[in-house]
């Protein structure tokens, strides 16, 4: 096997000349000494009303055991209808059978927008490179949470709310000291996360608007915090407090890279390129991870424990743990020349070796977050003079074998999000295994405006799947001396 590229280039202190990355809206005013500046009037777009949300357009008839029934079929603004089937047990007997909700709608939503065929992601209605080319991560974070870009009164006030929620306890500090320092940073962060509802549980009403937004508040201010102190624990380095002078990716790459002995200042090229990388991880609309919050969510359960799960869930390879799995596997092919091998493998049927990186549930195009990466991608490398990576290489050349190859046509198969990630994180100096983290830190604010959207829906239900029991059919208990 091939040796793996072994040099990692960090994040330097940037040179004298660098300046702090421009805030692509209004600067952020006051501070502690300034005060926080009054709660807008109004910041949500209201929920639609039932009436509103489930517009019927025509009706499916379904025969069961002689018995014809009839579902409405309620109408998507874009995407698929989708068939109400909850009546279907009560007027059948009989559940629906779907394991991997491949065809199943969990939720109406308004949040996010994917068209898989086309490789369209939305936000709230705005198309995901228009808002990665033009907005910053908080904006986006307000967005998803509160149904509409914020305008500059409401847009300062969510700045100085989140920033000034950076902070995370002192206590948490033993928290970490307690994990072995070679622990996974995503299961340092599951932990951590979910021990927030050990500090905020008293003060959470659910059922409370103000709490949940003030839950809101501190879940996306405190990920990052939470995200570089994993980072820092894990290196023997001492925690870095956020600064909250500086802009959410630049706060975050503070916390990661500076250490209390010299001045650091962040390069703003990367700073982008992570506000960047935050934006396009942000929402996902109902994916594992997502359903997982909303699971726990519907049983009433605190919304950090709810994001603790989520987190736990986006950690396997086949989600946002892909991203690690990808520059895992650049380092394994090790050479271009090998690339064939590899491709070998992934036809082979016997083996079950797949592509990190490549294929989605949903996009059956090229995802459209890779392709705002992949440009990023080019950018940051020749920014920080890294073009000649290596891995880089053998990323573009598996790219443009897979484009072609009648396996990846046939199948869809395109290059996702994870592609290129895990490509500029290396760059940047972050670890792989931090990757998933960032994925984290970017998307709890997608799973807390899902977890927000879900409570303030006055049909809410518990989630409680159902099953198709195919195990053993009654029998008899034998004490233990007639068991066989
Ligand atoms: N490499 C090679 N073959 C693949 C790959 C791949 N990455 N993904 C799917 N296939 C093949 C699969 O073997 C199957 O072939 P066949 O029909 O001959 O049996 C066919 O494509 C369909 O696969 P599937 O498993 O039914 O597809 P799925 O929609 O259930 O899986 C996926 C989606 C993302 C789990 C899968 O594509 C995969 O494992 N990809 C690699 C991991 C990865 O990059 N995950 C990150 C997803 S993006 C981040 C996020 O949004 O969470």
């Amino acid at each position: 096997m091939a040796k793996a590229a072994k040099k990692t280039i960090k994040a330097k202190p940037a040179k004298a000349k660098a300046k702090p990355a421009k805030s692509k809206t209004a600067p952020r005013k006051g501070g502690r000494t300034g005060g926080c500046p009054q709660r807008p009037a109004a910041l949500s777009a209201p929920r639609k009303e039932n009436a509103s949300r489930f517009k019927t357009v025509g009706s499916a008839s379904l025969s069961v055991a002689g018995k014809t029934v009839e579902f409405p079929i309620y109408k998507a603004v874009e995407g698929q209808n989708v068939i109400d089937i909850q009546k279907l047990y009560a007027a059948t007997g009989h559940f629906t059978f779907d394991p991997g909700f491949l065809s199943t709608a969990s939720t109406d939503s308004e949040i996010t927008f994917i068209d898989g065929d086309k490789g369209i992601l939305r936000y709230r209605g705005y198309d995901i490179a228009d808002l990665a080319d033009k907005s910053d991560f908080l904006e986006c974070a307000y967005l998803l949470l509160y149904g509409d870009l914020p305008n500059k009164e409401q847009s300062e006030w969510f700045r100085y709310r989140v920033t000034h929620h950076t902070m995370v306890h002192e206590q948490l500090h033993f928290l970490y000291r307690g994990f072995p320092r070679r622990a996974h940073p995503m299961a340092i962060m599951v932990g951590a996360v979910a021990s927030l509802s050990a500090f905020y549980h008293d003060s959470l009403d659910i059922h409370n608007p103000e709490e949940r937004e003030l839950a809101a508040l501190r879940i996306i201010a405190k990920m990052p915090t939470l995200a570089a102190m994993a980072y820092k624990y894990s290196i023997g380095q001492p925690f870095v407090y956020p600064d909250n002078k500086l802009g959410f990716a630049e706060n975050f790459l503070h916390m990661m890279f500076a250490t209390p002995a010299e001045p650091y200042v962040v390069n703003p090229i990367i700073a982008d390129a992570m506000e960047k990388i935050f934006i396009l991880h942000a929402d996902h609309e109902q994916n594992a991870s997502t359903s997982t919050v909303r699971l726990s969510g519907s049983s009433g359960a605190n919304p950090f424990a709810c994001i603790g799960a989520g987190i736990a869930t986006l950690w396997g390879p086949a989600h946002g743990g892909a991203n690690e799995a990808v520059i895992n596997q650049l380092q394994e092919i090790g050479d271009v020349k090998n690339i064939p091998h590899f491709i070998k493998r992934v036809k082979d049927k016997n083996d079950n070796f797949r592509l990190m990186g490549f294929g989605h549930r949903v996009y059956k195009n090229y995802d459209p977050r890779a392709a705002v990466l992949r440009k990023a991608c080019h950018d940051v490398l020749k920014e920080l003079g890294q073009e000649d990576e290596p891995l880089l290489q053998i990323a573009m050349e598996l790219e443009k074998i897979a484009l072609n190859d009648p396996y990846f046509i046939e199948r869809k198969l395109y290059p996702n999000v994870d592609f290129y990630s895990g490509i500029i994180y290396r760059a940047l100096g972050i670890p792989s295994t931090m990757f998933t983290v960032l994925f984290a830190v970017a998307r709890a604010a997608g799973w807390i405006a899902q977890w927000k959207e879900m409570i303030e829906d006055p049909s809410m239900k518990i989630g409680r799947p159902r099953q198709l029991f195919i195990g053993s059919a009654p029998r008899k208990f034998q004490p233990v001396a007639k068991r066989k």
